[in-house]
């Protein structure tokens, strides 16, 4: 039987990385001894006034069909929490409920580019990223986040990457893998190139409130002339420890949001109701869980910072907010994929090579925060060990650790730092 090219699209790669992971995991069902911070779950539960309002939902009878795109009270209580985030006023015509950030993200790729179009995406990047734009069609273009900059966005790369196809620039800020969170600077230069350009601006914000050392989120669509152009992408997976609900939103102009329902309604039929009518305390209520389990990441990243400090053949990049940390392997004198390959078979500790985020990844490896502290500590001490097992000459170390991050490590053609992935099938 024939399928539609869509299928193919979907089926990327990237899925190399992955295995030091699924090996992780069968390490562990056959009792071997393995700390895996190589997925990004919170390990903390719920906050419970949250998962007891949506028991008495379900216990009373709340299981029929709802809202395509969120009942009103949720709606509500999303909308006065992007007025605290951003200031700006939206309502309900602005609003649409989503299954989880990964559904708005689907969604807003499907509604803004299709075929012939091009969506920017700073990377590394989000693993799920490219199965969006694939779906809807578009073409990925890359644009490195360097490494020398700490990953931070580079908004001259993103213009430089513009072409007339060029519909979406599509970012997430705090940044997963790298844990970079951008600026008001670099964020008012990106919104200078989309205004200019005339381009959509995607903002995944999933991880906007686990921001560390007193840092405060900036949307881009607070900025002066991007609402009409932006459109938020958030969810209460990370920041409520809610992966398993799936509740997530988008914020964007009143069209957008009516686009979003149609593909709703083609889709899914809405989220859940006794989700919808039982999260709407999650914005409306201060828990002090959610900022309990910020202040544990930060400790976490504390910690593993701290802990690695000292180590020659390994360096953290110190994320500045997100669950997850970059460590630059390169003075290992090993790639990141046999770094992470040799850390599971050797140390017992499951880290994802950079690569499974884009190429740009290549010479990281990701830690995920998301783990107990004593799991960081022993891993941070098992990392540490083995990569003093490591048999790279002193000079070379020394030489590697002074050598200024080069951007030509990174990409291939450094005239032309975008690049862009041809579909393998229409
Ligand atoms: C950057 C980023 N965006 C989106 C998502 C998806 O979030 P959700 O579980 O709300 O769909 C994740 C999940 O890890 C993420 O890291």
């Amino acid at each position: 039987m024939r399928y539609a090219a869509i299928v193919d699209r979907l089926a990327n790669e990237g899925a190399r990385a992955w295995e030091v992971h699924g090996r992780a995991m069968q390490h562990r069902r056959e009792g071997r001894d393995v700390v895996i911070l190589s997925i990004g779950d919170p390990d903390f539960e719920t906050p419970e006034a949250i998962t007891k309002a949506m028991v008495e939902r379900v216990s009373s009878g709340d299981t029929h069909y709802g809202s395509i795109d969120g009942g009103p009270e949720l709606k509500a209580a999303i909308a006065a929490y992007h007025k605290r985030q951003t200031s700006h006023d939206v309502g309900a015509e602005n609003i649409s409920v989503t299954l989880g950030a990964q559904g708005g993200l689907y969604g807003a790729a499907m509604c803004v580019a299709q075929y012939g179009d091009e969506i920017i995406v700073p990377q590394p990047v989000y693993v799920t990223y490219d199965s969006v734009v694939q779906a809807c069609g578009a073409t990925l273009v890359d644009v490195p986040l360097r490494p020398e900059r700490d990953f931070h966005l580079d908004a001259g790369d993103i213009e430089a990457a513009v072409t007339p196809r060029t519909r979406a620039v599509m970012i997430n800020t705090p940044h997963n893998p790298t844990g970079a969170a951008y600026g008001r600077d670099d964020l008012m230069a990106l919104g200078e190139v989309c205004k200019r350009h005339d381009l959509w601006l995607i903002s995944d914000e999933v991880y906007s409130r686990t921001l560390f050392d007193g840092r405060e989120h900036v949307s881009p669509a607070s900025l002066p002339g991007m609402a009409e152009r932006t459109i938020v992408v958030d969810s209460l997976s990370k920041s409520h420890a809610m992966t398993g609900w799936r509740v997530g939103w988008t914020v964007g102009p009143a069209a957008f949001t009516r686009h979003m329902y149609y593909l709703g309604l083609a889709l899914h039929y809405g989220p859940p109701t006794f989700i919808q009518s039982s999260v709407a305390v999650a914005f409306t209520e201060n828990f002090p869980e959610v900022e309990e389990m910020r202040a544990r990441y930060e400790a976490r990243r504390n910690l593993v910072c701290e802990a690695l400090a000292a180590c020659e053949r390994v360096r953290v990049i110190k994320p500045e907010g997100s669950c997850f940390m970059m460590i630059d392997v390169r003075p290992s004198g090993l790639t990141s994929q046999e770094f992470s390959s040799r850390l599971l078979d050797e140390a017992g500790v499951s880290l994802l090579p950079g690569e499974g985020f884009g190429s740009n990844g290549s010479g990281f490896v990701r830690l995920s925060l998301t783990a107990s502290d004593e799991e960081l500590s022993e891993a941070s001490r098992r990392i540490a060990r083995f990569a003093g097992t490591l048999n790279l000459p002193a000079r070379s170390i020394t030489a590697l650790r002074r050598a200024p991050d080069t951007f030509q490590d990174h990409v291939k053609d450094a005239s032309s730092p975008c690049i862009r992935r041809d579909l393998r099938s229409r």
